[in-house]
């Protein structure tokens, strides 16, 4: 029988049968609607990790973790990183369509004119401790914007929504830079409405009164390429985050913030940092990744192979490809010789033909090439995970919002199993033994 025809799963439970509707998206995934099981049957599912759980129908982004495919509203992510711009992939992303030149010339305005920062704002920032992480900072200042940009009653409700979702785009590339700057003891430089997004990023980044940042479009390209791979991912860990605590009815600032804080972590985003450090650390080592390959598969050593391995994809994540020749190009433009791409390109070569990274299906994900690229461009170790959430934002803003236009939408609140002490009684604390 072809999959698409089969409606129904039964679970038989027993003796008693139940008929479980059975739901296929429009590439054929298929689904066992379990959302009547509790009140039907009394039990619920168990999935840790959430490996076997869809906890929404989306139309955003398509993959499929056995092929290598990844798209955006249908769109493949190797032609949008050839052709488009991310600015372009993030309207894509949010409005659904391609905009038309009109309507991509009224975002570019709308993200102009939200780039600025309250003044108030940079008090903030200075106030931080020099060594705080930028993606804390990051996520405290997103926040902190619902208290410097409260809603206005007089706007409509879509008014209101369309200038949030302008107003993070294109804020958070303003704090980011900001809170560079503000580490390094330099002057904040403002965004500049004669500059796109990306240039404007790298300006009120490198900068100076003394040394005039000159604009390379080579480099500005190939952010926009960095930031397209990085734009959405289905329901990853941050994702998942953004949904969750929107799902309280939070407002959208600190549902994103709550992302950051998700992909913050080493598994997550944090991926990129940690995969430089572990570069460096092989290349100071020697450069020899077969003791480290080793120590990955030793189960009795925590380390990973940071940059390898991924929930979806069980082959080769379709965006390693476009950043790897896009950061050899970046290299070779800026004319750098970075002795890391060698390390990185031994592992990678020595891991794929190893049976343990061959039998658990591990490839290299999309941090493992992108840490060689920022470093290229200039941005410092500590600031990686925030320029994957500058990315990843048009793929948050998205997701929030076809979770709140959703008629099935629902509070997230996953059950569980309890497994703690049965019930016993109180005993004071005068009877308690030693
Ligand atoms: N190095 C060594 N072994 C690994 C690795 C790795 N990087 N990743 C998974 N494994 C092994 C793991 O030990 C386990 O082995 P076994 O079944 O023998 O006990 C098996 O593979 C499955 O691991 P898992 O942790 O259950 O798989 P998962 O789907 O939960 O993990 C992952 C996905 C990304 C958390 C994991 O592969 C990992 O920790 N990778 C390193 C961190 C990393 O690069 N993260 C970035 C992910 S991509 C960017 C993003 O979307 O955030």
């Amino acid at each position: 029988m072809n999959k698409r025809e089969i409606k129904t799963a039964k679970l038989t439970v027993d003796g008693d049968t139940y008929q479980l509707p059975i739901v296929v998206g429009t590439e054929g995934e298929m689904a066992i609607d379990i959302s009547t099981l509790r009140s039907r049957t009394g039990l619920i599912t168990l999935d840790p990790g959430y490996a076997n759980t869809g906890s929404c129908k989306s139309s955003i982004t398509y993959m499929d973790g056995e092929n290598g495919i990844l798209r955006y509203r249908g769109i493949p992510i190797e032609q949008l990183a050839e052709h488009s711009t991310f600015r372009e992939t993030a309207y894509l992303l949010i409005n659904g369509e391609l905009p038309t030149k009109q309507q991509l010339d009224q975002f570019s305005a709308r993200l102009n004119d939200h780039s600025l920062i309250h003044e108030d704002m940079r008090y903030f920032f200075q106030n931080f401790p020099r060594l705080a992480h930028p993606m804390g900072i990051l996520s405290s200042m997103v926040n902190a914007l619902r208290a410097f940009y409260p809603e206005i009653p007089e706007r409509s409700e879509e008014e209101e929504i369309n200038i949030t979702f302008s107003r993070l785009i294109s804020k958070v590339r303003t704090m980011a830079a900001i809170s560079y700057r503000i580490s390094r003891g330099h002057k904040v430089v403002y965004p500049r409405h004669d500059l796109s997004y990306c240039a404007n990023f790298l300006n009120m980044m490198f900068d100076t009164p003394v040394k005039p940042y000159q604009i390379d479009e080579d480099i500005v390209a190939a952010l926009n390429v960095f930031w397209i791979l990085h734009a959405d991912h289905e329901q990853n860990c941050s994702t998942a985050a953004v949904r969750l605590v929107g799902s309280a009815k939070v407002n959208l600032y600190a549902a994103i913030s709550a992302g950051i804080c998700a992909l913050w972590g080493p598994l997550h985003g944090g991926a990129n940092q940690a995969v430089i450090e572990m570069l460096q650390h092989i290349y100071e080592n020697g450069g020899d990744p077969v003791p480290f390959i080793k120590k990955a598969k030793d189960k009795n050593d925590p380390f990973r192979l940071m940059g390898f391995g991924h929930r979806v994809y069980k082959t080769y994540d379709p965006r390693v490809k476009i950043m790897k020749k896009m950061c050899i190009k970046t290299l070779k433009k800026l004319n750098i010789k970075d002795p890391l791409v060698d390390v990185a390109e031994r592992l990678e070569e020595t891991a794929l033909k190893d049976p343990y990274f061959i039998d658990h299906h591990l490839y290299p994900n999309v941090d493992f090439y992108s840490g060689i690229f920022l470093r290229a461009i200039g941005i410092p170790i500590k600031m990686f995970t925030v320029m994957f959430a500058i990315g990843r934002l048009p793929g948050w803003i998205s997701q929030w919002k076809e979770s709140v236009d959703d008629p099935q939408w629902k509070l997230h609140r996953p059950r569980q199993v309890y497994i703690g002490k049965t019930k016993r009684d109180y005993i004071p604390i005068e009877q308690r033994k030693e």
